[in-house]
């Protein structure tokens, strides 16, 4: 099982500031690309060996819920894992994805394809969020999928088996979507293809090819055509969205500089790179080395608008920390999706600014952010959001003077176990479970 730290299990967590975040690190495996090995290696035919896999609590529920399918799963090291495919049966029992909204949505999208019944569910915070956006499209192809609160809500019971290719063109622009019709696809008649609104991660497309599939992309439409997996290797690079955390940390303080290295360095995933050079960062991403650097600057206001908001989906609560140390007033708006994330993260992430002193107004799809504030200690709730909770933990180091405390830190676990530790050490911080 994944190292914990000592600090991974605090329900709160005490932070003391502000320090400037100088040094160097490597962040955990992206945890879009870890969900999508285990699965297709789950699906595919022989032997899949995954190293760098992400050590959160979220991909070790989809490593758990892909053994309920009779595949055999050995964790060769703390994050190498050799998995034997393909899948042999439905699920033995319930599949429990905890907080992970990837891992769900694309293991329905496999379980569509299974002949016999799936259940798959997740804790508190997970069930409050919108199933209907896959559940709709895979009855489409043929798959029966009902749910909580008119079939919208997990837990999710799906009647796998036949299905049918389709042609869909899903409302929101989410890859998670995406990725669970191109996975249901493989096992369909014919092909099947998704129309996006706005272009979103490539994870599913790059790897189906890794594993064999055939996979066309023109522009926005992807089409998958029905297929045997292949058991392959796959190397998972560094989660450019951790790595978001420590540039902000860097420019939140006066002498601020930070090197993150081995990041996935492909398409959509580091769209904040562009984002923070807009605001006037001293920031550079060598994307031959996935090398990301950071250096304290002055920052300016940005407007970030929906065809922005894709790119970024992930690092608003982070940008907007960005935004509220800048001059000038930033806009946020197309970004209603964030109010189904882990938190309804506007909402969350406008109570987190407020804590530390910043002003801050909530519009249905955004917020607007007086930039130039002086942050000061705070009591922050994560809202069971690791991103909340990270942003504040950055914050709390970096720029707030005095001590603060955030609830729910427990929520880190499931992206990134070891971040209180990597915080410290780059920040010389104190930071402590709260007696
Ligand atoms: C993800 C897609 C995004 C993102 C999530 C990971 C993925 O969600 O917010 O953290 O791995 O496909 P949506 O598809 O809901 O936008």
């Amino acid at each position: 099982m994944r190292p914990v730290s000592d600090l991974d299990s605090a329900s709160a967590l005490r932070v003391t500031g502000p320090h400037p975040a100088r040094g160097a690190l490597t962040v955990p495996g992206d945890k879009s690309v870890s969900h999508r090995a285990v699965l297709m290696a789950a699906m595919a035919h022989g032997s899949s060996v995954i190293t760098g896999l992400s050590l959160g609590e979220d991909v070790q529920h989809t490593l758990r819920a892909v053994a309920q399918f009779g595949v055999v799963t050995t964790q060769e090291a703390p994050d190498r894992v050799r998995i034997e495919g393909p899948i042999r049966h439905e699920p033995d029992d319930v599949l429990d994805h905890g907080n992970a909204g990837t891992g769900i949505r694309l293991t329905a999208g496999v379980c569509a394809g299974i002949a016999g019944v799936s259940v798959l569910t997740g804790d508190v915070f997970l069930r409050r969020r919108p199933m209907d956006r896959v559940a709709a499209p895979l009855r489409l192809m043929g798959a029966t999928v009902d749910g909580r609160s008119d079939g919208h809500l997990a837990p999710l019971v799906i009647r796998g088996g036949a299905l049918t290719g389709i042609t869909y063109a899903p409302k929101v622009a989410s890859a998670q979507v995406k990725s669970a019709l191109l996975l249901a696809g493989l096992t369909a008649q014919g092909t099947t293809t998704v129309e996006e609104i706005h272009p979103t991660r490539r994870h599913t497309e790059e790897m189906l090819v890794e594993f064999g599939a055939q996979v066309l992309v023109e522009g926005l439409r992807v089409t998958v055509a029905p297929g045997v997996l292949t058991g392959t290797a796959v190397c998972v690079p560094g989660d450019p969205s951790q790595a978001a955390f420590w540039a902000v940390a860097a420019l939140l303080c006066d002498e601020g500089d930070i090197t993150v290295h081995g990041l996935y360095p492909g398409y959509g995933r580091s769209d904040f790179v562009g984002v923070l050079e807009r605001m006037g960062a001293d920031i550079a991403f060598d994307q031959t080395t996935g090398t990301l650097t950071v250096r304290a600057s002055r920052l300016r206001a940005v407007e970030l608008t929906a065809e922005d908001i894709p790119g970024i989906v992930d690092e608003i609560p982070v940008l907007a920390m960005a935004a509220a140390v800048a001059e000038g007033v930033t806009v946020i708006s197309g970004a209603g999706d964030l109010r189904a994330k882990e938190s309804d993260r506007i909402a969350s992430t406008a109570a987190m600014l407020r804590a530390f002193g910043v002003r801050v107004t909530e519009t249905q799809d955004g917020m607007v952010i007086e930039g130039g504030a002086t942050l000061r200690e705070a009591r922050v709730d994560s809202h069971g959001d690791h991103r909340i909770a990270m942003t504040a933990a950055v914050t709390a180091a970096c720029a707030a003077d005095g001590e603060s405390v955030i609830d729910g830190w427990d929520s880190v676990a499931t992206s990134y176990p070891r971040f209180a530790d990597d915080l410290m050490r780059l920040t010389q911080t104190r930071a402590c479970p709260l007696a």
